[in-house]
Formats: structure tokens, C-alpha cells, sequence
């Protein structure tokens, strides 16, 4: 429950594709809140180190490009490819790495009106506090047709079945790490987008987020 003139912040999770970057955009355009798409945070770690050929196992490397990262510089178009998003999940692994993304990403929490993060473990362990926590997931299948869908409007080209392997394994990695596994928190809302459509899944979230507020 939010306290009436307290702070509302909104932590969504979900796999690669699921819709949680969508609906966290509409969600934090109705509440007029501050949002923060933390996979841009690994990704641009991801960035710096493919652009010096540095090896993404490297944990002391990732680590050094994990420091430099501005949340305020992050631009989404510079890093929306799909190779950064495979790069991102195996540098997310380095504990180091999100040791220091996660605090960063507290920081941005921390706004007094509130605010909306999303990613794989914001109601885990960057905001386990969260009032309103949601997981936003749909299968292998229909993510991975997003996913394609969205290359080709994109004006690239990728094999369906390649994305769809990418997404298993995507999937695999962020749910199989030792340091902050994908999974739902305890109290998340659950939402599966598999046949719902974007408006119906922020209708939801919204009834939710209403009902939450004193
Ligand atoms: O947009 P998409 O779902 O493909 O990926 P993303 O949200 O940009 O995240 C890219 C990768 O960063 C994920 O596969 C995770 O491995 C990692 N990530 C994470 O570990 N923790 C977060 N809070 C956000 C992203």
C-alpha cells in the first residue's frame, strides 16, 4: 500500500521481449514519474567493452566500464542492437558489475515523488520495498516474434528461429545466474502479455497501481 503523498515507486521485471519496457514507458506517462530502463545500464557496459575488444568475461574490465556508466548519458537507439542485449547478459553475470549498476540504479529510486524502474531484478534486489511490483512475462514464442518483428521494422534482418534459440538462451543465462537470478518477487503482480494486448496489460497494471494508493 502507498501512503498517501508517499513516494511511488513501481519496480517491473520480466524476460527478454515480455512487454515490461512498454508498459513501464505508459505506466511512468500516466503517473508522470521518472523512469529508468536498467537493462540500458548493462547494455551500455556491454557497448563500451565490445567497442575496446575487450573480452566481456573479463570481470575486472566490465567492472572499470560498469564505474564509468552516467545514467544520464544513456541513449536508447545507441544501444538498442540485438548482439548489445546478448553482450549485456553475460556481463550482468559478473557480481562486481552489478554491484555497482545496482547502487546507481538505488540512487535514481531515491526520487521523492517516486519512480519506475524496470529490469530482471528490481523487486528482488534493487527495490525489494517497492509498493507495486510487477513480473512481466509471455512465452518463448511470442517473444521471440516481437523481438523479430521489431528487427525487420527496424529495417534489419534475422532468421525467426535464430531469435527465438537467442531468447531460450537469454532466458537461461538470466535465470540460471548465481548473483540475482530473473525471477518474480514474492509479491509481484504477474502479468503474461502472451494474448493480451499492450493496452490491456497497462489497464491491469493501472487498476492495480490505483488500488495500491490510499
Ligand atoms: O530489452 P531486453 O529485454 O532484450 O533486454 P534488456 O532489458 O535491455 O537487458 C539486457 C540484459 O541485461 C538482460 O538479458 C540481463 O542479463 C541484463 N539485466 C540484468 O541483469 N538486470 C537488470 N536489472 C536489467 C538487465
Amino acid at each position: 500500500m502507498i501512503v498517501a503523498g508517499g513516494p511511488l515507486l513501481i519496480a517491473i521485471d520480466g524476460p527478454a521481449a515480455s512487454g515490461k519496457g512498454t508498459l513501464a514507458r505508459l505506466i511512468a506517462a500516466h503517473y508522470d514519474l521518472p523512469h529508468l530502463d536498467t537493462g540500458l545500464t548493462y547494455r551500455a557496459v556491454a557497448q563500451a567493452m565490445l567497442a575496446a575488444g575487450l573480452d566481456l568475461d573479463n570481470a575486472g574490465a566490465a567492472l572499470a566500464a560498469a564505474e564509468a556508466i552516467d545514467l544520464a548519458a544513456l541513449d536508447r537507439s545507441a544501444l538498442s542492437a540485438h548482439a548489445v542485449g546478448e553482450a549485456a547478459s553475460r556481463v550482468a553475470v559478473h557480481p562486481a558489475v552489478r554491484r555497482i549498476l545496482v547502487e546507481k540504479q538505488r540512487g535514481f529510486a531515491a526520487q521523492p515523488g517516486g519512480s519506475v524502474l524496470d529490469g530482471r531484478d528490481i523487486g528482488t534486489v534493487v527495490c525489494p520495498d517497492a509498493p507495486v511490483k510487477f513480473y512481466v512475462t509471455a512465452s518463448p514464442e511470442v517473444r521471440a516474434r516481437r523481438r523479430h518483428d521489431e528487427i525487420l521494422h527496424n529495417g534489419g534482418t534475422a532468421q525467426f528461429d535464430t531469435i527465438l534459440a537467442d531468447v531460450i538462451r537469454r532466458d537461461a543465462r538470466d535465470m540460471g545466474r548465481a548473483d540475482s537470478p530473473l525471477r518474480p518477487a514474492a509479491d509481484a503482480h504477474l502479468l503474461d502479455t502472451s494474448a493480451m494486448t499492450i493496452e490491456a496489460a497497462f489497464r491491469a497494471a493501472r487498476s492495480i497501481i490505483d488500488q495500491a494508493r490510499v
